[in-house]
């Protein structure tokens, strides 16, 4: 290999640091005080603070390698080209230099026999072509013209192309794009670097950020002029190598040789798919396991992602006939991999190495049971779609996630009818419970059942018990369950103290140990209004509502299904209370047996 993994990183961390960069470490895999998503997606992620003008303590030019785990097109994984977890090497001038450099940099970088010395006519780049929002970018054309790249192999594209910004509003702006060209004919006279045929492949995106995109979609000039560049390690090593697939370059060969001694199986056109999934969702735990935040597997958010690669890698691995533990030795070639690059899995191997034997224990038996029971099932199906009530009876009753169900009805030639498991799932959840489409958004489908039941219940005690500690303003404003715990916002206007945090658990638990019968009647709204319930009340005159009580603690408005008992419910913990937006705060509780 021409260009490896750690001669890439190495060099460019030392290109940028010799033109004034401070090398800056690789921020966590969980970002910081960011809820809308789930992980560190882009090198610019954690410095969104800066790109918006706060001050960098190490100043304003910045480089380093950020870890990123995307799981979007988690499906494609195995192809040539998708991957969970990927590297990302960046540049950053924070209201410092802007596209002039930042572009003779790219260039001296990517050709300089010093660097990459790569044969600049192989070189082609691509420049936001203009729009009502910001201009046809000559400028940064004309940089790349004087760089020595011709006329013709400088595109101008639209928005859709030449325009970067992390999710809807932010920092943004035009970028320019550097593509290789790997020497396959153009597919036609119109073939540009936009195409996907695979002549021009992407490997660097220098992003001139100057806006701020706001919810109503219009856009801010920034306070300062930023640079975020990107460029995959993966990607890059493996285009630049002539490789057909990231699954060929350095970072997987030890994995891959692993997978094929330990299953006794090679590397072919058979295996081939099955062995990649393994090798990226296995590379992928490894960092998220071995983060120094930290995630382990579980049913919500990070850790159900997590929860979901480790099973997908143990399903793969089983169908290769590789023996138990086979995910930890696999895990164990990365954590040598990366020894001198992240530190963190060397220092986190035992717990990398605990979790990942503690999953696929579990897994392998709810595997069992489920797969058993999915063949029993399907020999009696007639046509080739399972109905939706026998995917949901296999996830209830078995614990059997339906991802599974689809994948091994898929094997089998068959399709599941996913809109019939939504609905029956649906039925079987709260009808007023926020959040079951988004869980299904987010690909989630395990737990459920009783745990949710007995969170709703005690979400209702915890707004009686806001209510008597912090007074009448306290209104839901939101409210979210998962099997492990609920989320309550209400509105508030400052952060709760310490002693009225543990007061209101006290309260809660008091009404728990106070066995309290829960009870419900249907009322007309004006009279359930009557009553003194809480809820959500609209305007809609005449329509009948259930109101439940638990004792004389807690009366609200509210579609069900509750415990039967406040007793059922374990002890009550307040996990955090924080923020939620402007005048609204926000609390997450357990239930704890
Ligand atoms: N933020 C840019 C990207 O991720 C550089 O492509």
């Amino acid at each position: 290999m021409k260009i490896t993994s750690n001669f890439l990183r190495e060099k460019f961390l030392k290109f940028f640091a010799d033109r004034g960069h401070a090398v800056i470490q690789s921020a966590s895999l969980i970002p910081e005080n960011d809820p809308s998503v789930l992980f560190t997606t882009a090198g610019m992620h954690p410095l969104i603070p800066y790109l918006l003008g706060q001050k960098h303590p190490k100043g304003t030019r910045l480089t380093d390698v950020q870890k990123c785990v995307r799981t979007g097109d988690i499906e494609e994984v195995g192809d040539d080209s998708h991957l969970t977890f990927f590297e990302m090497l960046g540049n950053w001038s924070l209201g410092d230099y802007f596209n002039h450099e930042s572009i003779k940099w790219s260039y001296e970088f990517l050709t300089s026999p010093e660097y990459l010395g790569l044969d600049v006519n192989r070189i082609s780049v691509t420049v936001f072509a203009g729009d009502e929002d910001a201009p046809r970018d000559e400028d940064s054309a004309n940089v790349w013209k004087a760089c020595g790249i011709p006329a013709e192999r400088i595109f101008y594209l639209p928005k859709k192309n030449n325009w970067w910004i992390a999710g809807t509003t932010g920092p943004c702006g035009p970028d320019t794009e550097i593509f290789w060209d790997t020497g396959k004919p153009a597919c036609g006279p119109n073939c540009d670097p936009s195409c996907d045929c695979g002549k021009y492949l992407e490997i660097w995106n220098n992003v001139f950020m100057q806006f701020n995109r706001q919810a109503d979609g219009t856009y801010l000039p920034l306070a300062q002029k930023n640079v975020d560049t990107g460029m995959g390690l993966e990607r890059t090593v493996c285009v630049l190598n002539g490789l057909k697939s990231v699954y060929d370059i350095d970072l997987f060969a030890g994995a891959l040789a692993k997978i094929q001694e330990l299953s006794g199986k090679t590397y072919d056109e058979t295996t081939k798919k099955a062995m990649r999934v393994i090798a990226d969702h296995v590379r992928t735990a490894t960092f998220l396991l071995g983060d120094p935040v930290g995630v382990v597997p579980s049913n919500v958010d990070q850790g159900y992602v997590l929860r979901r690669l480790i099973r997908r890698a143990v399903r793969m691995a089983n169908s290769l006939g590789m023996p138990k533990g086979s995910i930890a030795e696999i895990a164990k070639v990365y954590i040598e991999v990366y020894r001198d690059v992240y530190t963190e899995l060397t220092e986190n191997a035992t717990k990398i190495i605990d979790e990942l034997n503690k999953e696929e224990e579990k897994f392998s038996k709810t595997l069992v049971a489920g797969e058993k029971e999915f063949f029993k099932v399907i020999s009696h199906i007639p046509g080739n779609v399972v109905p939706g009530g026998t995917a949901f009876k296999l996830y209830d009753t078995f614990g059997f996630p339906v991802e599974m169900t689809v994948e091994l009805a898929a094997e089998q030639g068959y399709t599941v009818d996913l809109d019939g498991f939504k609905k029956k799932f649906a039925e079987h959840q709260a009808k007023s419970q926020a959040g079951s489409e988004q869980r299904f958004k987010g690909g989630m489908a395990e737990g459920g059942g009783i745990e949710t039941t007995h969170l709703h219940t005690a979400t209702h005690l915890l707004q009686a018990a806001l209510r008597r500690v912090l007074g009448d303003e306290v209104k839901q404003k939101g409210s979210n369950i998962t099997p492990e715990r609920l989320r309550f916002d209400f509105s508030f206007g400052r952060p709760m103290t310490k002693d009225e945090i543990a007061e209101v658990e006290r309260l809660v638990n008091e009404a728990i140990q106070a066995k309290l019968p829960i009870t419900c009647v249907e009322l007309p709204i004006e009279e359930a209004r009557k009553t003194g319930a809480i809820g959500l009340f609209g305007d809609r005159y005449g329509e009948v509502v259930k109101v439940y009580s638990m004792g004389d603690f807690s009366k609200e408005i509210c579609g069900g299904p509750h415990a039967e008992n406040t007793g059922d419910l374990g002890t009550f913990v307040i996990t955090k209370e924080q923020s939620s937006s402007s005048g609204v705060r926000r609390i997450k509780a357990e239930l704890r047996k």
